[in-house]
């Protein structure tokens, strides 16, 4: 396992968001985190990038040397051991460019690899915009007036600025038509491939799921209702139901 996330429980006040939700992922895995809207699936992604503390339970990175306990360690710290992620609600400076934006995470990077100098900060950006496929006639437009898969692809940069070696995506498919999903689901699956990063994937969109995930974790009201292979999910009389009061509700 690269990631080890152990009896997490969640509450905010009364309410009880996780209890006791436990999976793994192995190096090089592209994991879905699936489940209807209020399960808990960005609660969970923000426990194991350090926003949030669980109340109980633990997450361990395993990384080439050692052993890092993520429920311990605050985001910054976490980002630098090179877990990038995506932001469901996106987190942009909208007066600032495609390039300016990108350019603020490259600034924070992996503690393996410090990019140092301006001139190397800006080819690690251009590197970063253009892995993920950004046109570059776009680079010096203001964030605020690009298309939304514009600004998608921005968060995904910003993620791979980091060099990491675990990927967080929290809806990045969300508002996308079918081909843009096609496209940035395809670029996904080419990073992982070239750079041998482990993946996360939230995502309601079950088309992008299928077409991205080897397996997926289930969550329903803050517990793991599956942990398997992608087709087995789906004849889970379990996940159906999950699915199915979703679609009453
Ligand atoms: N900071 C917070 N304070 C209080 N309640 C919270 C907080 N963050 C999340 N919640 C609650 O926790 C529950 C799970 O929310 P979360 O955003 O993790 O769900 P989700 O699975 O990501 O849903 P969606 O698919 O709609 O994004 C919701 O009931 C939400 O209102
Ligand atoms: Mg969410």
């Amino acid at each position: 396992m690269m990631l080890d996330v152990i009896d997490i429980s969640k509450s905010f006040g009364g309410l009880s968001v996780l209890g006791n939700v436990g999976f793994g992922l192995k190096s090089g895995q592209i994991k879905g985190v699936i489940g209807p809207n209020g399960a808990g699936k960005t609660t969970l992604f923000n426990i194991i990038t350090g926003v949030y503390r669980p109340d109980s339970g633990q997450v361990h990175l395993y990384t080439n040397e050692s052993r890092l306990s993520l429920h311990c360690m605050r985001p910054h710290r976490i980002a630098r051991e090179g877990v990038g992620r995506t932001f469901q609600k996106p987190s942009i400076v909208w007066q600032l460019t495609v390039f300016e934006n990108a350019l603020l995470g490259a600034m924070n990077q992996h503690r393996r690899q410090p990019v140092c100098g301006r001139k190397k900060l800006k080819e690690w950006t251009e590197y970063c915009l253009e892995a993920v496929s950004i046109d570059p006639q776009m680079w010096h437009s203001e964030a605020s007036k690009v298309p939304i898969a514009v600004i998608k692809k921005i968060e995904f940069a910003r993620a791979i600025a980091l060099a990491p070696t675990l990927v967080l995506f929290d809806e990045i498919c969300s508002g996308l038509s079918r081909m843009e999903t096609d496209e940035l689901t395809a670029l996904i699956m080419a990073y992982r491939e070239k750079e041998g990063v482990s993946v996360l994937f939230v995502e309601h969109d079950l088309r992008a799921v299928k077409n991205v995930c080897d397996e997926v974790v289930v969550i329903d009201f803050g517990r793991v209702i599956f942990d398997g292979g992608i087709h087995d999910a789906f004849k889970d009389p379990k996940v159906i139901e999950a699915y199915i009061g979703e679609e009453r509700a």
